[in-house]
């Protein structure tokens, strides 16, 4: 993957205005846990695992950072995410999305969310899916952005009138970005967002990301399989191993990232690092 140096940064397409701004300001609340996602002994048993999904999970993420979890499969990536996207309701732990329970937060349309396998309504078109949050609670405090552009940037303006069954599994998880970037949430949720795209696509999606990232700073918590891609997207990467998250590793690059990042060793040196705590919990995992 190529960094973001080479993609203009404030790019105003995607720019939600100044309500965006008030609305990051109204969700900030002027608590201590204002400024931070939060998580605390956070555990999630489901019936007939001899482990939990969650086993006491401690987290804090720092509002307008990126951060991402990488990690074997089963090991409670998804489980984590739906729980910060109010989804999926803990055993046991605090969890507060600026001071917020994430219910709330998904409310008020302060967090977007892009599932691992897109969720889209059979029955609407392309265009009315990318609609559908902000028709559904036009209360919300958030500033769309105009749907069309959106999908126009993630290419799929042709596709617009489409129904979902006629899109390949790439375009289907392109239209769930497009709805979580649509109404330009301050935090985005993304779970292996990518995964189904080839890799061009994934470049072209991943500095559509960076160049959101870096003109508006919503906090991303993000999962992939890839430790390239966490390492060139990232403030902070943790890997995670049966229900529990490592202590999350720096990547201390500058941004917006220069081009040929991928090539300095500083870059490798992290590679490196991130492989051996994943192998470490591959191993557990197959304990
Ligand atoms: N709704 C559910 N019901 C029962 N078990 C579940 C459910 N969701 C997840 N699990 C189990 O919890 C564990 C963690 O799952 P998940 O969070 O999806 O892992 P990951 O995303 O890291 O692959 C797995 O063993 C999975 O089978
Ligand atoms: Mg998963």
């Amino acid at each position: 993957m190529r960094a973001a140096a080479s993609t203009p940064t404030g790019n105003t397409a995607l720019s939600p205005g100044p309500s965006g701004q008030e609305a990051r300001a109204a969700a900030a609340g002027d608590g201590p846990e204002a400024g931070l996602i939060l998580l605390s002994k956070v555990t999630k048993r489901f019936p007939k695992m001899s482990t939990p999904a969650l086993d006491g999970v401690d987290l804090a993420i720092r509002r307008g950072s990126f951060f991402t979890i990488v990690g074997p499969s089963g090991v409670g990536k998804s489980t984590l995410l739906r729980v910060l996207a109010g989804l999926t309701k803990p055993d046991s732990g605090q969890v507060s999305v600026f001071g917020e329970p994430p219910a709330e937060a998904s409310r008020r349309k302060h967090l977007g969310w892009v599932p691992q396998s897109p969720a889209l309504l059979p029955w609407r078109s392309v265009l009315d899916n990318v609609k559908l949050p902000l028709q559904l609670n036009r209360r919300a405090e958030c500033q769309p952005r105009d749907p069309e552009t959106i999908l126009g940037l993630l290419g799929l303006s042709d596709a617009m009138d489409r129904l979902p069954a006629q899109l390949s599994g790439g375009m289907r998880q392109r239209v769930a970005i497009a709805r979580a970037f649509s109404f330009a949430p301050p935090v985005l949720l993304m779970d292996e967002p990518f995964g189904a795209l080839d890799e061009i696509t994934r470049e072209h999606v991943a500095h559509l990301l960076l160049d959101l990232w870096q003109a508006e700073r919503p906090t991303v918590v993000f999962v992939t399989h890839s430790v390239t891609e966490a390492v060139v997207l990232s403030d902070q990467v943790s890997v995670m191993r049966q229900g529990k998250l490592g202590q999350p590793v720096d990547i201390a690059l500058p941004r917006p990232r220069p081009e040929g990042i991928e090539d300095s060793e500083a870059f490798h040196e992290l590679e490196r690092e991130l492989r051996a705590l994943l192998r470490e919990a591959f191993a557990a995992t197959a304990r």
